[in-house]
């Protein structure tokens, strides 16, 4: 497709830079589009973003039809509803949460607010790209430590890189390995770590595994900024609606940078209704894991190497130059990827639904098996030795 087909935002997306992130939201749908080089695909197996295939449950469905006549007004007390709800969920004071259309946005601006020149980012390798791209943009070092033997963040090893750190950003599942970084860890981070920095906990994932939450950091008082996301468990990624939670004084320093607007009706009822549902997040967790389980017995039977995950993702070995495999993976209508540097034989796997894994297996079997005539190069024969170290021997 050449690019003057494209809209403006799509040309965005895929003209995406380190430079241009100062001045925009970098988000996983537009990092998954720049590494796709391709528009979102309706007959194809998308899953290369972490979407929920599922959607909306039914009640936020029903709640976003039940609002639409009133979709010519403004609501605010929606978001009120929302915030309260969640608050007396979690047992917060509702004064420490804000509401966004994602959770990007929080996570971008929190960037802007807590790093510098002179604070420096510090996050995981592999690790999620928004945050040091923002960083990187604006200025500040981007300190990225990769991740333990059991792909868990090494805590001690972050607060050792950055005596000038201004934010450390937990991922917790991390993206894109969907592997957890023990609670104990965390707390040695939030109570080592150097005097006026903060530790940002990314929970996007956490509703799709049985991990600890760290609001109880956030409760405490503690240096410590919590992102909530609709788009993962819940399903509302294209809706948009995420919370981030801390202390007022740092919800102050986000919302200085970020300003306020206002949140679509849409999203507001449907997350109310969503948190309001009790079955749905053990639902979508059982089905996430069950179809996500399958995917390895089948992997580990066929003889592929991965990082086991509790999340939405996982990290394919493919034992070659990962992005070979991607394309050929594209010729068969299946998109997976992107690749991280740091691990450049590993590509990202989305876990969508019991039919489009079966597609991906069936083209994977094709393309590694060079039944596609796309001339793959032959397998590494050494196998990765951080998995090897992480597999109960
Ligand atoms: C780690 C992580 N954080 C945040 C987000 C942001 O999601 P959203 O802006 O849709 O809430 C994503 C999306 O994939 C993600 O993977």
């Amino acid at each position: 497709m050449s690019s003057r087909n494209l809209s403006p935002s799509r040309r965005t997306f895929l003209q995406l830079s380190a430079a241009a992130a100062a001045f925009q939201i970098v988000t996983e749908p537009m990092l998954a589009a720049a590494a796709r080089h391709r528009p979102f695909s309706k007959d194809g197996v998308m899953i290369d973003s972490n979407e929920n295939p599922l959607g909306p449950s039914q009640p936020a469905r029903d709640a976003m039809f039940a609002i639409l006549p009133l979709g010519g007004r403004y609501l605010d007390n929606l978001t009120e509803e929302l915030i309260q709800t969640f608050a007396q969920q979690e047992g917060l004071n509702p004064d420490y949460i804000h509401a966004f259309p994602g959770s990007t946005p929080p996570l971008r601006f929190g960037v802007v607010a807590f790093t510098s020149a002179q604070r420096s980012y510090v996050g995981a390798d592999p690790g999620y790209e928004a945050g040091p791209m923002v960083a990187a943009a604006m200025g500040a070092r981007v300190v990225k430590v990769p991740l333990t033997k059991t792909y868990a963040h090494d805590v001690k090893a972050m607060i050792a890189a950055a005596p000038d750190a201004g934010l450390f950003y937990i991922c917790n599942p991390n993206n894109p390995t969907g592997t957890l970084t023990p609670h104990s860890d965390l707390e040695y981070l939030v109570e080592n770590k150097p005097k006026g920095s903060i530790v940002m906990v990314d929970e996007a994932y956490l509703h799709l595994c049985d991990a600890p939450s760290t609001l109880d950091f956030v409760k405490a008082g503690k240096d410590v900024v919590v992102l909530r996301t609709f788009s993962k468990a819940y399903g509302m990624a294209g809706l948009r609606c995420g919370f981030v939670v801390a202390r007022p004084d740092l919800l102050e320093k986000i919302m200085d940078r970020s300003g306020w607007n206002f949140m679509p009706v849409t999203a507001l009822v449907a997350a109310s209704a969503s948190l309001k549902d009790p079955s749905l997040v053990p639902e979508r967790k059982r089905i996430n894991a069950s179809v996500r389980q399958e995917t390895f017995q089948w992997l580990d039977r066929n003889g592929y190497s991965y990082i086991p995950s509790v999340s939405n993702c996982f990290l394919l070995d493919t034992k070659r130059p990962a992005k070979q495999v991607i394309d050929a993976m594209a010729q068969q209508n299946v998109f997976i990827g992107r690749v991280w540097p740091v691990m450049p034989t590993c590509t990202r796997i989305t876990v969508g639904t019991h039919e489009e894994m079966e597609k991906f297996q069936v083209a994977l079997q094709k393309v590694m098996s060079g039944a596609t005539g796309f001339s793959l190069p032959p397998a590494r024969p050494d196998r990765n030795p951080r998995r090897e170290a992480f597999l109960p021997t």
